[in-house]
């Protein structure tokens, strides 16, 4: 029985997919790596150095650990002038009405993001204190595809893994809630999930998947 839906932010609540695209792309070009909205994808659900080994994999010199680390920092603080610009606006479609759908059937709702920008993000889009709990990037050694963020988030509720649903846009998201016995619901493509939705426009959490 499903008693807490655990949501990532990143392409399920908000789009800042094309804010980390741009970020990185900045950066890229800056430092003459080739980079692509098809690099971009792999690094959906994956920390902030682990996305930065996958572009520098087309890097054409070595960095230093402490040139890797400047070069991380120089793109979140781009993706930190992008998401400047985040308003309540940008929650995607269909999100809103499942959340609210969900408290209304006394569900717990949880936000489990590998991004250490989640409370930032939160607040811009006006959700800083609407969910029962917040697990992200700051509260977790191992990202996704390791179970840690989504295990954080349950334990925060107080619910079984077994009985938490998590929603997710990326494949290691949907492997993560797999690792940690959860079901899972992959929107925008993931594999790998026990339910599909194409997004949450169309989709209702309450009535496919809890009743
Ligand atoms: C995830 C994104 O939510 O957060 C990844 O899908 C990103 O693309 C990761 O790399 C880490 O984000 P941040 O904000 O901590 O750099
Ligand atoms: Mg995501």
């Amino acid at each position: 029985m499903i008693k807490a839906v655990l949501f990532d932010l990143d392409g399920v609540i908000v789009s800042t997919d094309n804010c980390h695209y741009k970020a990185w792309k900045r950066m890229a070009d800056e430092e003459g790596i080739y980079f692509d909205e098809k690099i971009n994808n792999r690094l959906r659900g994956v920390s902030r150095m682990e996305s930065l080994a996958i572009v520098l994999e087309r890097a054409t010199k070595s960095y230093s650990d402490a040139e890797k680390a400047a070069l991380a920092e120089r793109k979140n603080n781009y993706y930190k002038e992008l998401i400047t610009a985040l308003t309540p606006a940008d929650i995607l479609p269909g999100a809103m009405e499942n959340l609210k759908a969900l408290k209304e059937n006394a569900i717990k709702i949880a936000i489990g993001s590998s991004s250490k920008n989640t409370p930032i993000i939160l607040k811009q889009i006006g959700l800083d204190s609407y969910f029962d709990a917040v697990s992200d990037g700051n509260n977790i050694k191992n990202s996704k595809p390791d179970p840690e963020v989504f295990v954080k988030a349950a334990e925060m509720l107080g619910i079984d893994p077994a009985d938490c649903l998590v929603v997710e846009d990326a494949d290691a998201g949907i492997e993560a809630g797999r690792a940690g016995g959860m079901k899972t619901l992959s929107v925008n493509g993931a594999k790998g999930a026990d339910y599909f939705a194409e997004n949450l426009a169309a989709f209702s959490i309450v009535e496919n998947i809890v009743r």
